[in-house]
């Protein structure tokens, strides 16, 4: 297991503050979610009348054929989006509606996100581009160290800290990247197809991870192609042609 949530991780917050969980209450809801880009005359459309409800402890999978719109919903899902027309609440909170400052902070605060192509900071080294969630946070620098060391072992990639991105190779730079994402313990992971550089056994080891922490309470949203990895979620979202299709 790369990584434990530790029990006294008082210095990170509690993840859900003020926000409090019930098993009813969505974590996130999405109503009537569209994205459009301008096309000639017109518009073409990625995504339409997207609804949907994610618990909290959810582990949900978003499949679907390469084009459906999967990366464009995790990105809103994720708050790295604004361009959209609908509904979104996360935590209560109604994303359509709040300045970007306010979703930057809930950003920071509660979702880790695995990117497709990674987006490593290429001037930061491998230990800079770890630590950077926890920065965002109170953490003290003590223990900002400890715990980037303590992943940075978990992963197998302490002899890689001080190198850039550049200096990696694909799937080096993904686990950096799911390292990162779940480096301050968010309340939320969301990772797109967070295992499509790995070999099979690290990619179990990633799964695995996801387990845990999903076992621990955090809620994942992934997106993949991998039937074994959908396996270990407890629910897919199938998207076709930016339509959620009916279960
Ligand atoms: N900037 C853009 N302008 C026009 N179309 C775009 C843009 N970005 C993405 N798309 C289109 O949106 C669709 C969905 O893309 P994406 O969400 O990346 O799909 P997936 O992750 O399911 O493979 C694709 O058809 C893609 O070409
Ligand atoms: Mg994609």
């Amino acid at each position: 297991m790369f990584f434990k949530r530790s029990a006294d991780s008082t210095a990170l917050g509690n993840a859900a503050e003020p926000w409090e969980a019930t098993p009813d209450a969505p974590l996130m809801s999405l109503r009537g979610v569209e994205k459009s880009f301008p096309a000639g005359a017109g518009q073409t459309f990625v995504l339409r009348r997207i609804a949907i409800d994610i618990k909290p402890g959810e582990f949900v999978s978003i499949m679907g054929p390469s084009g459906a719109g999967k990366s464009t919903l995790l990105h809103i899902l994720g708050l790295h989006d604004s361009a959209w027309s609908g509904e979104y609440a996360l935590m209560g909170q109604p994303i359509h509606k709040l300045p970007a400052k306010e979703r930057s902070a809930l950003q920071k605060r509660h979702i880790g996100f695995v990117f497709q192509s990674y987006h490593l900071l290429d001037n930061l080294t491998v230990y800079e581009n770890i630590e950077l969630p926890l920065s965002y946070r109170n953490v003290k620098k003590s223990e900002r160290q400890s715990i980037v060391a303590d992943v940075l072992d978990r992963f197998g990639i302490v002899a890689k800290k001080d190198l850039y991105p550049s200096q990696l190779s694909g799937g080096q730079q993904q686990l950096v990247g799911v390292a990162r994402a779940v480096v301050a313990s968010p309340a939320v992971i969301l990772a797109d197809e967070p295992t499509g550089n790995l070999h099979s056994g690290q990619a179990q080891e990633i799964m695995e991870l996801f387990r845990h922490l999903n076992q621990q309470g955090t809620t994942i949203v992934q997106v993949t192609h991998s039937e074994t990895n959908a396996a270990y979620g407890n629910r897919v979202i199938r998207l076709r042609d930016g339509f959620v299709e009916a279960p």
